[in-house]
């Protein structure tokens, strides 16, 4: 595995530095998260994004919240900790990761409870790099089996960015780019813009570029007419949250394409981690779909656009159904339809 050209998080000098991804491609800005409300901010303005690399944050989060905590008082500790996590809880809805990493560092500290103050903030710590080094190997997983779908000479369509921008790895639907890349395979990339807030744009034809790998971005609203040109061998997206049954949250516009991907006969799949599966729900229609604020459409960088007292709603996530999706790789494997049957070899 080759390393990235750039730093999507890091931890340093006791503190998280996030690459800002609110002004990439034309600065690159580094944001220093002290506390618990630097990490909330950073997740709710997009500074990182991204399910894994939201996960990764939340628990450096966790940490970082319960780091200034003065004192020996175990019971009050332990309450510091958990407003620490509720509060971080409420950042974002949609990805399962922010919950998932909160979930591990809860574990860790209900193991721990009988230590004392410091050790359990060590331990803390500890687990939160251990997420950050767990999340890199499965990226690394689903780079491994996602390859092995891709003969050379394909062209593979993406939405939104699941690459490195979006985890402490390499990526996870950019991670199956990049790995076919990297073991001799030709491939070349077709990326979205990804209204409103333009990941596929700003970010993903960024990244790719600077990784070495040909890239081509088109308007979301050619994704049909460029399906219908059979160019495209496969799409492969990301996920922020997988149902029990295989229903996918991703991305606004993740559900035209897989829509379209099926009219036109193209196979649709879906790469994510063991972090982003929610055995908890039996479909999408239990996911919580966060609402954005309406200025990212009507002033998309700074100038108003439409006019003022226009009707308007700023979905960023949507349910892509499980019949529409032709596997989803993991770092386990490539899971195919019947979903609700194959995904519990996920759990385990
Ligand atoms: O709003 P964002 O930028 O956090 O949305 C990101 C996505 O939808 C990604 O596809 C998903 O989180 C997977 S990232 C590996």
């Amino acid at each position: 595995v080759k390393k990235m050209k750039f730093k999507t998080l890091e931890w340093k000098q006791n503190a998280l530095h996030l690459t800002d991804q609110r002004v990439l491609p034309n600065q690159i800005r580094v944001m220093r998260c002290r506390d618990e409300k630097d990490c909330w901010k950073a997740i709710r303005e997009m500074v990182v994004r991204g399910a894994p690399a939201i996960g990764v944050t939340a628990a450096y989060g966790v940490y970082l919240g319960v780091r200034s905590f003065k004192g020996l008082n175990r019971e009050r500790f332990k309450t510091r900790f958990k407003v620490v996590c509720n509060y971080l809880r409420r950042a974002r809805p949609t990805a399962r990761n922010l919950f998932s990493a909160i979930e591990s560092m809860q574990t860790v500290f209900e193991k721990a409870e009988k230590l004392g103050v410091e050790q359990i903030k060590r331990l803390l710590l500890r687990e939160a790099r251990r997420l950050e080094k767990e999340d890199q190997k499965l990226c690394e997983g689903i780079g491994r089996h996602g390859a092995r779908l891709v003969r050379s000479g394909f062209t593979i369509m993406t939405h939104c960015n699941a690459g490195a921008l979006a985890t402490a790895g390499i990526g996870t639907a950019l991670s199956v780019v990049y790995t076919a890349l990297w073991s001799g395979k030709r491939v070349e990339v077709v990326a979205t813009e990804t209204r409103p807030f333009m990941q596929g744009a700003r970010l993903t034809t960024w990244e790719l570029a600077k990784n070495g790998v040909p890239v081509t971005m088109i308007c979301d609203s050619a994704v049909g007419h460029m399906l219908s040109l059979g160019t495209i061998d496969m799409v492969v997206v990301g996920a922020d949250r997988i149902a029990a049954n295989g229903d996918v949250a991703n991305k606004i516009g993740t559900y035209n394409i897989a829509c379209l991907a099926r009219e036109h006969g193209v196979p649709f799949y879906v790469a994510a981690p063991s972090t982003t599966f929610d055995a908890s729900i039996p479909s999408g229609k239990q996911i919580e779909i966060e609402m954005r604020p309406v200025s990212e459409i009507t002033r998309p960088y700074g100038k108003r656009l439409i006019s003022k007292g226009v009707k308007l709603l700023n979905p960023a996530f949507d349910v892509t159904p499980a019949k529409l999706i032709s596997g989803i790789i993991t770092e386990k494997g490539v899971f195919k339809p019947p979903f609700r049957k194959s995904l519990l070899k996920w759990e385990s």
